[in-house]
């Protein structure tokens, strides 16, 4: 997969680019690139944001830079890239990211995710540039970068190679093994401490119940969490 972030801060990524997972996919074949649309704005002395119309605190990244950068980087027209590869703009008033979205994403060739910056995009950005509007939850970070970090280690992470063990990824928290519930409780040695037990059963060395016990879990966590279950 081709992840390209479009950021004015493509250095917050050199620490990203640098963990395990990130490295293992890259070294696999997927690939990672950070695009700064202050390369390609055509205003003077690399200017890319506005004061807003109408009036109000911050600035708004302007749609005749994300234009430049994007055709700069493509070679196309965005409006009609958008219809080649999924263009996600980070808002936090798009779609939530959930596990079902992530894997939606996971199955593309190749993405791109822009990241508004200050009060975030003019919103003709994300009406004609934009395939999907992707939020990481309903609070306001200070940009999009960190939301794009977010949906590019979740669906780095489901990709073959990026994880140790193959299974890793396919019976966590939120998957459809899971029934959409959250992660059953894990363990490791030592299996006492401080009069703290590990659940008998998982030490019993029974599979079938092991994997009946860790299904109650999950569905408990999951009605406890008020988290509905796929099935
Ligand atoms: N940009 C600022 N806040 C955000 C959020 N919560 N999700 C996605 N992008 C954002």
């Amino acid at each position: 997969m081709q992840l390209d972030v479009v950021t004015l801060f493509p250095e917050w990524f050199d620490w990203f680019r640098g963990q395990r997972h990130v490295t293992n996919a890259l070294a696999a074949g997927h690939e990672l690139r950070c695009l700064n649309p202050r390369a390609h704005t055509p205003l003077s002395g690399g200017q890319v944001d506005d004061t807003p119309f109408g009036g109000g605190a911050g600035m708004v990244l302007r749609v005749d830079v994300m234009d430049a950068a994007l055709r700069g980087f493509y070679g196309v027209d965005p409006v009609e890239l958008r219809g080649r590869r999924r263009v996600l703009a980070l808002t936090p008033g798009g779609r939530m990211l959930d596990d079902r979205f992530v894997n939606e994403l996971a199955q593309e060739e190749a993405i791109t995710l822009l990241c508004g910056r200050y009060e975030g995009f003019d919103e003709r950005i994300i009406q004609h540039f934009a395939s999907d509007a992707v939020s990481i939850g309903r609070y306001v970070l200070s940009g999009g970068e960190l939301a794009a970090m977010v949906v590019c280690d979740a669906v780095l992470r489901k990709l073959p190679g990026s994880l140790g063990h193959a299974d890793s990824a396919l019976e966590e928290s939120f998957s459809e093994a899971l029934g959409g519930d959250p992660e059953y409780p894990h363990y490791t040695r030592p299996a006492e401490y401080r009069g703290w037990k590990v659940p008998e059963v998982l030490l019993s060395g029974h599979h079938a119940e092991i994997r009946n016990w860790r299904r109650a879990r999950s569905r408990e966590r999951g009605a406890s969490s008020g988290g509905g279950s796929l099935s």
